[in-house]
């Protein structure tokens, strides 16, 4: 069975990717950061439909992990090789420049762009020709919003290493890309309330904000053959936020 890896696999974009990967027929391996019980329900949610699926903890703020984290992969893999990984571990957070403080930075900056770089230099030699990594960046790259001028930074600097990670990879046949959402319902910076949802549905396109499942299903088509010859791309999927 193919196995890929979703960081933050517990809540949100990445609990629909694990559960959408699993209906596609890969093997699961889901990290959560503080919340293993529901990391366990996506778990046990996947293995009573006969998929294959195992949480493990992960801090991806913590690069001094990564090698033991590694390690338990390798465990969980077996002789098996890993056919995916994806980036998708996050959290928001509203400040705006003149008030941030360097804390703050550090902790957006170690999670949305270190981490990812180092955690996917880690498991590099995990997987097989032919597998595929997807980072998860965010629409607040292209629309400058109020607030989360770290965050989409950092952002930003994950679509240019997906490129840049694309352009190493491809002679092991590894394809990258990145998937960028608009705003979709999710715990993320606090979720949303009534105000804000009617907000952000009045900037989209399409008149409502995203669901987590309509992100998955292209996360997990990039995983598979289906986005076979997709490679180096970031793929908005915003329902047309802020056009
Ligand atoms: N929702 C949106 O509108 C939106 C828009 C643009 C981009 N995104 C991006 O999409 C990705 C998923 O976000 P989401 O909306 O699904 O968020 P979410 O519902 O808040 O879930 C966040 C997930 O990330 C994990 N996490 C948080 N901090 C972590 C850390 N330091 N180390 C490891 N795991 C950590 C959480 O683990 P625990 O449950 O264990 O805490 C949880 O599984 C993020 O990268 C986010 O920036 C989301």
């Amino acid at each position: 069975m193919n196995m890929v890896i979703i960081t933050g696999g517990s809540r949100g974009i990445g609990a629909s990717t694990a559960l959408e990967c699993a209906r596609r027929g890969l093997g699961v391996i889901l990290t959560y950061n503080s919340q293993a019980a529901k990391a366990d329900q996506v778990v046990s949610q996947i293995t009573a439909s006969g998929g294959k699926a195992a949480a493990l903890q992960l801090d991806v703020g913590d690069t001094r992990s990564f090698a033991s984290f590694r390690k338990e992969v390798e465990r969980v893999l077996g002789s098996d090789q890993l056919a995916g990984l994806v980036n998708n571990a996050g959290y928001g957070l509203y400040n705006p420049i003149a008030t941030v403080t360097e804390t703050e930075f550090d902790g957006l900056m170690n999670v949305h762009l270190k981490g990812p770089f180092f955690l996917t230099q880690a498991l590099l030699p995990l997987m097989k020709p032919g597998a595929s990594i997807v980072n998860l960046t965010s629409a607040t790259t292209r629309v400058a919003t109020a607030g989360v001028a770290p965050y989409a930074a950092f952002k930003g600097g994950l679509e240019v290493l997906t490129r840049y990670m694309a352009k190493e990879f491809g002679e092991q046949r590894i394809r990258v890309n990145a998937v960028s959402p608009g705003a979709i319902r999710t715990e993320l910076g606090g979720g949303l309330n009534d105000a804000f949802e009617t907000l952000l549905a009045s900037q989209t396109a399409l008149g409502r904000v995203g669901e987590p499942e309509e992100v998955a299903r292209v996360i997990a088509t990039l995983l598979t053959e289906d986005g076979g010859w997709i490679n180096a791309q970031t793929i908005e999927v915003a329902g047309g936020y802020n056009i």
